[in-house]
C-alpha cells in the first residue's frame, strides 16, 4: 500500500505548477518507501538522489513565486524548505559515504514532513500566489 496518497482536498494549493510537483514527490516518497524494503543499495541512491533534486527545485519554484507576489510568509516558509534541505544533504552526504543507511523509516520521515508542510505551509500561499 502507498505510503501517500495525494487528494486536492487535503492538499491542493490553487497553483497548478506546484500541485503537479507535490503530486510527483509523493510519488517519489511511495517508490523509496517500497524500494527501501528491500535493501537494493544502488536502487535506494538513485531514488535518494532523485527525490532530493526534485525537492530542491520544487523548492526553488515555490520561491520564486512568493517572490514575485511579494508574499509575507517568504521569509518563514523559505527557513523551513532551508531546513529540510540541510538534513536531506547530510543524510545523502553520509548514505553515498557509507555511513548511513536510508531506510522505509526515512521515507517516513519525509512523509511527516509532508504531511505538515503542505497543508499547513503550502496551502496557505493559494490565494495569494494564484492571484
Ligand atoms: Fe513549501
Ligand atoms: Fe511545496
Amino acid at each position: 500500500m502507498a505510503l501517500m496518497t495525494w487528494t486536492k482536498e487535503e492538499f491542493g494549493t490553487d497553483v497548478p505548477v506546484c500541485d503537479e510537483q507535490h503530486q510527483k514527490i509523493f510519488a517519489m516518497v511511495n517508490q523509496l518507501y517500497e524500494t527501501a524494503a528491500g535493501g537494493d543499495r544502488n536502487a535506494i541512491g538513485k531514488l535518494l538522489d532523485e527525490l532530493i533534486d526534485y525537492v530542491v527545485m520544487h523548492f526553488q519554484t515555490e520561491e520564486k513565486l512568493m517572490q514575485e507576489k511579494g508574499y509575507s510568509g517568504y521569509a518563514a516558509h523559505k527557513a523551513e524548505h532551508d531546513k529540510l534541505v540541510a538534513t536531506c544533504a547530510d543524510l545523502q552526504q553520509k548514505f553515498h559515504a557509507g555511513q548511513a543507511e536510508v531506510t522505509q523509516d526515512t521515507a517516513r520521515f519525509v512523509c511527516d514532513w509532508l504531511l505538515h508542510h503542505v497543508p499547513k505551509v503550502d496551502r496557505p500561499y493559494g490565494p495569494a500566489l494564484s492571484a
